[in-house]
């Protein structure tokens, strides 16, 4: 069975409670942006790709039920006003993954597109903005399988596979599979691609603390994939990038992206930018997956990136099931708390790591490499 974080078809829209991963697998269904707001905001979908084909579907299926019920405005100014509207909230849920305006932005022009055309229904503006949304979930399973082969064919070209069967072992962060995109996934997919070709000795996955994206999501794709893969801690990366053993080799260290800056420095999960220092010191390669959607030219620099701050809760507490002796009750998932009461706690949900730490950025169009002023440009990839 495939692993599927949004199942779409036109009019309906469910989205995999990640909160509930992996204990159990539960779709929720989505049925307009305020469903999507909420879901996103609360992380029940997250992934920057995910979020933002999932903002754009609940506004597309939140269109169609107003249509089925005869709602539609017939006027086409006005089923952009409210689109516009809709979008501009939808964008408020979480500010620092791109994609999401990025999406946004996109699917504004074309409603503004539509409602132009001469002799328009509000109909055909609602249409529009369907299958533009509609599009968006088919091309990030196609960029991300792009991003894959690129990225696999990049590490086996510039490193040493360091053992005699000539495949490389991965440390991926956080998770960038399909649950974190509409499918196959970013940093993930590349370590899919690899697998896939007989490539791969092993992944290593971070567990991602505080949130554990790894543990819970990562993990739990590659053990579904029976993909060869080991669960650290994120404290354990650089006592295993001393090892040179055949399979804790580590070739290169492999992430997604939440908004990477004109000049290549890059946000991305908590714990992304100590990797990369780690990665600098221990001469590993440390390359970014993401598709062009998380590149924003018009952020400068990192420095320019909003970074979220999530509650301090997910840091001072942990949520699993009971478990009696041997046994998981899966019934009985519960808030445990794992921190002095009291204490002040800092959680910003991302970090940037310096354009300087990046070997590379893949993307569905190639890798991108520093020019030889030492300087990421992305205007070719345009
Ligand atoms: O807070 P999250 O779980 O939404 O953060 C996700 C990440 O940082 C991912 O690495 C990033 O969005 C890339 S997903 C392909």
């Amino acid at each position: 069975m495939v692993l599927q974080a949004i199942r779409y078809q036109r009019g309906s829209l469910q989205i995999l409670d990640q909160l509930k991963l992996p204990y159990s697998e539960i779709y929720d269904p989505i049925e307009s942006s305020q469903d999507a707001w909420h879901a996103i905001k609360e992380m029940r979908v997250r992934g920057a790709p995910a979020i933002a084909i999932v903002a754009a579907l609940a506004l597309a299926v939140e269109l169609e039920i107003i249509v089925s019920h005869g709602k539609l405005s017939t006027v086409p100014e006005e089923v952009k006003v409210f689109v516009d509207e809709k979008l501009d909230y939808l964008v408020t849920s979480r500010p620092t993954a791109v994609n999401l305006a990025d999406a946004a932005g996109k699917l504004k022009k074309v409603v503004e597109a539509a409602a132009k055309q001469s002799n328009a229904t509000g109909k055909d503006v609602e249409q529009a903005l369907v299958e533009a949304a509609e599009k968006m979930l088919v091309d990030d399973v196609s960029d991300n399988e792009n991003i894959g082969k690129h990225g696999a064919a990049w590490i086996l070209r510039n490193t040493d596979a360091g053992n005699a069967t000539g495949k490389v072992s991965i440390l991926t962060h956080c998770n960038t599979g399909s649950l974190a995109t509409a499918g196959y996934g970013t940093a993930l997919g590349v370590v899919r691609s690899l697998h896939g070709q007989s490539a791969l000795q092993h992944a290593f996955c971070t567990e991602t603390r505080p949130y554990n994206q790894g543990s819970r999501l990562t993990a739990y794709e590659l053990v579904h994939d029976n993909i060869p893969a080991t669960l650290i801690t994120d404290s354990m990366a650089a006592a295993l990038l001393r090892l040179r053993g055949p399979t804790e080799n580590i070739a290169a260290i492999v992430v997604g992206a939440d908004r990477v800056a004109a000049n290549g420095d890059t946000a991305n999960k908590i714990g992304t930018y100590a990797l990369a220092i780690l990665a600098k010191y221990h001469g590993v390669k440390f390359l970014v997956a993401a598709p062009r959607t998380t590149i924003d030219r018009s952020t400068r620099s990192g420095a320019d990136i909003v970074i979220e701050q999530r509650p301090g809760r997910e840091v001072t507490s942990f949520r699993g099931p009971q478990t009696v002796g041997d046994t998981v009750d899966l019934d009985r998932i519960e808030t445990v708390s794992i921190a002095a009461k009291g204490i002040n706690v800092w959680n910003p949900a991302f970090d940037v790591t310096p354009a300087e730490l990046i070997s590379g950025v893949v993307t569905e169009v190639g890798v991108v490499e520093k020019g030889s002023d030492g300087q990421f440009n992305f205007d070719s990839i345009f």
